[in-house]
């Protein structure tokens, strides 16, 4: 049983294929996510990378929005006009002929890295701000605490953006990061918060006590959770 793990990203297109533990098994591809950013063109690329795995027998998606029963409900990073209802799941399976999952990308990532007991959090920080909770290892679907305000009418997500990093430096945005792990901590009162994403690296070491970096290839080894198949770590919900 082989799961291709798709992560579509603000700046690029990933897939990885898993084994039945959630172990990758072969490369992790990757592409740039094309400009415009429709579904079309998305789909596109998707399909020239597709084109080059090996077999497998269903397909995981983590998509930056909220997603619902496998249609995308918003697009912050790539454009909620031209995504909003778009069934993605059925997109792929017609692409592929297989079975597709697919669940909002920071919720795929964190099933990658969760131990799968108490409360855990997970943040990504990318294009975006990508977040997930967990009790147990079970869900708490389409947490979008990127888009709550703050500081000064600011989101998180628009403090913390890889925008944000490249305009304001690195020592001002990990203060930010730093008010966000603060603020975060005494509302969600976490056993433990993992960090990912493209800047994750970016953070100073030692990370605050209780906080664990993971890479992008941790965090998609998630895929087969989607399908209640025990991952590495986690049981799925
Ligand atoms: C979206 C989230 C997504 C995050 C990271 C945010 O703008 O609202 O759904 O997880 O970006 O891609």
């Amino acid at each position: 049983m082989r799961t291709l793990t798709i992560d579509i990203g603000g700046t690029g297109l990933k897939m990885i294929p898993l084994d039945l533990r959630g172990e990758a098994i072969g490369e992790r591809h990757r592409e740039l996510t094309p400009t415009p950013r429709t579904p079309k063109d998305v789909i596109a690329v998707l399909e020239t990378m597709v084109d080059r795995q090996e077999p497998f027998d269903r397909v995981s998606v983590g998509f930056p929005g909220v997603v619902v029963r496998g249609v995308v409900r918003t697009a912050p990073n790539l454009g909620t006009e031209d995504w909003s209802g778009f069934d993605l799941g059925n997109a792929i399976t017609q692409m592929t002929d297989r079975p597709t999952r697919v669940v909002n990308d920071a919720e795929l990532q964190g099933y990658g890295v969760i131990a799968g007991e108490g409360v855990e959090m997970v943040l990504t920080l990318g294009t975006g701000l990508g977040t997930a909770l967990y009790t147990d290892g079970r869900l708490v679907p389409n947490l979008e605490l990127g888009h709550h305000p703050l500081r000064k009418g600011k989101t998180y997500e628009e403090l913390v953006s890889d925008a944000e990093l490249a305009r304001v430096g690195k020592k001002r945005w990990r203060k930010r990061v730093q008010r966000v792990f603060d603020t975060l901590a005494p509302i969600f009162n976490y056993d433990r918060l993992y960090v990912g994403g493209g800047n994750a690296k970016k953070l100073v070491d030692p990370l605050p006590p209780g906080v664990e970096r993971f890479d992008n290839v941790s965090g998609m080894e998630g895929g087969v959770a989607l399908w209640g198949d025990r991952t590495a770590k986690v049981a799925a919900p």
